[in-house]
């Protein structure tokens, strides 16, 4: 037998039993005489005290033994020694007298610290990925992880919820990524995709009448990656039959309340969840995912700020454009050099500029206020009365930081909803602890893509538009909104979902907006189009990401860090090496030539 006990459970009570320990050695000290070695394996850390006296045979097996080595250890739980105790260890109390200490394999010196949490190079943490799992942090964040999924499942479970696993080689599923594609053996020029999302698989579940579908499922997106982006991650992907909205969101409300209290009982959240429109959130936070953790609300001060003798707002507002701020409390005396960062942040996320006015004062109201209180490089083009009202305007006092961007509405909203953002966490408004949850719904159907010149699908292309709006598919498709929902925490976007389009005639309506031909539509998507006409009920649901909520409930910053094996920023996997060339035979067999064989290898990094 290796071990009869875990390193982790060891009590006081155990005190006097004998034990059979084996696991890696998380530090070794060498006291010259007495040896400590602390023993880690998934439970936790013991203290193994070896001496020459009372085993000489350990001791020497010991004296060779470094950081990482996996040993098997049989001795005596004791109490320790009177003011020896380690209160930072659950097992702090007791310490393990060896009599036998057996290495069962060395390890080469790690190439960074597993008993630290120190900071580590992305490219090491992905190359030898599996000794950055040995870091408890990483051991805890998958453990969660696995709580959460488990959680889930029997939650669902309990609710009439069936998991369906649907295929990974199967065609296009739209969800406005690029695919990734997998040659076809047997029929060469042609491709599988892996699935976006089990989108279309999930409607035809509830066309074949299973009602309640839910899956851990496995999603692939060939787009450029960020922090909270993977290009394979995972979805808890979720359809109903005979729902509307409300059933929807209620579920899932339920469902992450409950997940919360269960897995990470110290994290506090608002419930109900806010609800609020799309058009409310761009308006009030400049981004449809906002973090509510704190206000620092946007103001449009367009009127206003047009009346004032600042040439850019006039200019702005009578282009059609738009002046909106905010206040920053308590920012009054920010440097010149801090305004100028803050420009420059908010220029980088394609503000043209920003306006800072700087508050001198303590609190009083705007209409206290004089232009003599103002520090800003464009003061001279404001009168008292202005900074009055502008104040007015984005609440601010004396002593504030007012933030003001003019231009196109989706321009300031998208660079001031960022700074609002980072103010935020500037300021410490964000409490850590505290998941912020709210339901964002009422999206427009499609937006217009300048690029494309054409429709797209803001969600995607089979969700429905409000009864009321169908008609406007034929006459103004800008205008009709969409049956859709997203659930969002502390400016993530968690979840998003619809009700579903269950009728041929208006999918069908729909693909035409989005530009498709109805032989193109059939092609592409004839399979789902032919289901319509079989009895399909009317359906919705929603797709949560794992990922995503495993990063929030473990406070990690990147999905790198709730992740076994994730890819890096450049979407490698730096472990395996992939992906790798293939042998030329592999691609003749599948029908393939390289147009271009790279005569070199790039340089892999994180
Ligand atoms: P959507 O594309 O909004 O909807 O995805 C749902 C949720 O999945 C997560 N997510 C990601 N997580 C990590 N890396 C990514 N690259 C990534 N992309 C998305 C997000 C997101 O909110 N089929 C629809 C759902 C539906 O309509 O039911 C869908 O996939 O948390």
């Amino acid at each position: 037998m290796y071990k009869d006990t875990g390193c982790g459970e060891l009590r006081i009570a155990d005190a006097g039993k004998q034990v059979n320990l084996a696991g890696w050695v998380h530090r070794r000290r060498d006291h010259g005489g007495l040896i400590f070695l602390d023993l880690r394996d998934r439970s936790g850390i013991t203290q193994v005290v070896v001496n020459p006296e009372l085993a000489p045979e350990a001791h020497t097996a010991s004296e060779a033994v470094r950081n990482e080595w996996v040993i098997q250890v049989t001795g005596q739980v004791s109490r320790r020694p009177a003011g020896t105790e380690n209160e930072a260890l659950p097992t702090g109390e007791v310490e393990v007298v060896a009599q036998r200490v057996e290495v069962l394999n060395p390890s080469k010196t790690p190439p960074f610290y597993v008993n630290e949490d120190t900071e580590v190079d992305e490219y090491l943490r992905l190359r030898y990925r599996h000794i950055y799992l040995r870091r408890p942090r990483m051991q805890a964040n998958l453990m969660l992880r696995h709580r959460t999924v488990k959680f889930i499942r029997d939650f669902l479970d309990v609710r009439g919820f069936m998991e369906i696993e649907t295929p990974i080689l199967i065609k296009s599923t739209p969800e406005g990524a690029r695919d990734y594609l997998v040659p076809s053996r047997l029929y060469p020029g042609k491709f599988f995709a892996l699935p976006q999302s089990p989108q279309q698989l999930k409607q035809l579940l509830m066309v074949a009448g299973f009602e309640r579908y839910f899956q851990i499922a496995r999603c692939f997106r060939d787009e450029d990656l960020r922090a909270d982006r993977q290009p394979e991650f995972t979805q808890l992907d979720l359809e109903m039959s005979f729902v509307t909205q409300d059933d929807v969101l209620g579920l899932i409300e339920e469902l992450y309340i409950a997940l919360v209290q269960a897995v990470t009982p110290h994290k506090h959240l608002q419930t109900p969840f806010p609800r609020m429109t799309y058009a409310q959130a761009m308006d009030r936070f400049g981004s449809d995912k906002p973090d509510l953790r704190f206000d620092l609300p946007l103001a449009d001060v367009t009127s206003a700020a047009a009346r004032t003798g600042f040439q850019v707002f006039q200019r702005a507002a009578a282009d059609g454009g738009v002046i909106k701020g905010f206040a920053a409390p308590g920012c009054g005396a920010y440097t010149r050099k801090q305004m100028d960062d803050l420009t420059e942040f908010a220029v980088a996320r394609g503000a043209r500029g920003l306006v800072t006015m700087a508050l001198e004062g303590d609190g009083q109201p705007p209409e206290a206020l004089s232009l003599e209180q103002m520090r800003s490089t464009v003061a001279r083009f404001f009168t008292t009365e202005d900074i009055q009202e502008l104040a007015r305007g984005v609440g601010a006092r004396g002593g504030d930081l007012i933030l003001l961007a003019a231009g196109g509405v989706k321009t300031v909203n998208a660079a001031l909803g960022a700074l609002r953002e980072e103010m935020g966490r500037r300021l410490g408004l964000a409490d850590r602890d505290e998941l912020a949850f709210a339901f964002v719904t009422d999206f427009p159907l499609f937006e217009w893509s300048e690029t494309d010149g054409r429709w797209d699908s803001v969600h995607h292309p089979f969700t429905a538009p409000w009864p009321q709006d169908v008609p406007l598919l034929d006459t103004d498709p800008g205008k009709a909104r969409a049956w859709a929902y997203d659930l969002v925490c502390n400016g993530f976007e968690l979840g998003g979902g619809s009700i579903r389009i269950h009728q041929r005639a208006v999918q069908e309506k729909v693909f035409q907006v989005l530009g498709y031909t109805l032989q193109q539509a059939a092609d592409r998507f004839g399979h789902l189009l032919e289901a319509f006409e079989y009895g399909a009920p009317p359906h919705g649901g929603i797709a949560m990401g794992i990922d995503r909520l495993t990063m929030l409930l473990a406070d990690a910053d990147s999905l790198r860090e709730v992740i076994a094996f994730p890819k890096s920023q450049s979407a490698v996997d730096l472990l395996f090496n992939a992906p790798d060339e293939v042998p030329e035979s592999q691609l003749l067999d599948l029908g393939l030539r390289l147009v271009e064989r790279p005569s070199e290898e790039p340089p892999r990094q994180a």
